[in-house]
């Protein structure tokens, strides 16, 4: 059957590594089902679950961990090596509140139940440039939808982009949207970081290269 729904979920970009050395196939076979979502239960009194979707080399989904023992952190990463690195992280620091895939993050979202999630972040998700690769977009209408199922009320979906056109789009699905707040009163709320944590690798490069990042919060109305 033929496919009209341009913004179908389609993971594209890189998944694999081109070849991985011993210690980290290592790590993969023996340390990440220590980790593994699915593979290890998150607890039912874990009523507090965060979502990174694309967590890259792990760098913000690990400090958020660290200094928020109370929550579960869930992190999707099909980028093996990036995974790979958060793996050896999590286990050298014994971090007990992550879990972390592989698969792509829409996937596990639709095994999610309704109002599972307290916050999902989503930073500097790949901006697809040209035109003809808008619909490649994580963050799109049928993903918004999915976003706001699995939000708890007043959930939170923090997002950070360092590309304009893709602010735009982002900004215009959400509000079209009309089933979340855009928390922006002052401009502050959208150049300066509005949660605490480090910088993603990403972020840094933003930074260096004068990018200026923009941060964007959207928060689930209770309609
Ligand atoms: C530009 S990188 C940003 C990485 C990281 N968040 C940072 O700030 O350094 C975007 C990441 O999103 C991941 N990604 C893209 N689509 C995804 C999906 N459907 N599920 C999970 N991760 C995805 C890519 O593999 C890539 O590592």
């Amino acid at each position: 059957m033929r496919n009209d729904n341009p913004y179908m979920s389609k993971l594209y970009g890189r998944k694999k590594s081109r070849s991985l050395n011993t210690h980290s196939q290592d790590i993969l076979k023996n340390l990440f089902p220590k980790y593994k979502l699915g593979d290890v239960s998150i607890s039912a009194i874990d009523d507090d679950i965060e979502f990174e979707i694309g967590f890259g080399y792990g760098e913000h989904l690990l400090w958020q961990a660290i200094n928020n023992k109370n929550k579960m952190f869930i992190g999707a990463e099909p980028f093996i090596s990036g995974a790979i690195n958060l793996v050896r992280d999590v286990n050298e620091k014994q971090i007990k509140n992550i879990r972390i895939s592989t698969d792509d993050a829409i996937d596990i979202l639709d095994t999610m139940a309704d109002c599972y999630l307290s916050s999902i972040y989503i930073l500097f998700p790949d901006p697809w440039p040209k035109k003809r690769h808008h619909k490649r977009r994580l963050i799109n209408p049928n993903n918004i939808h999915k976003f706001h199922r699995v939000l708890k009320r007043s959930g939170k979906i923090l997002i950070a982009s360092d590309h304009k056109g893709y602010i735009h789009s982002i900004l215009f699905h959400f509000l079209r949207d009309n089933r979340f707040d855009w928390i922006c009163e002052k401009s502050s709320d959208f150049t300066q970081k509005p949660f605490p944590s480090t910088q993603s690798k990403y972020e840094k490069k933003a930074i260096r290269n004068d990018q200026n990042p923009v941060y964007l919060t959207f928060k689930k109305l209770s309609l």
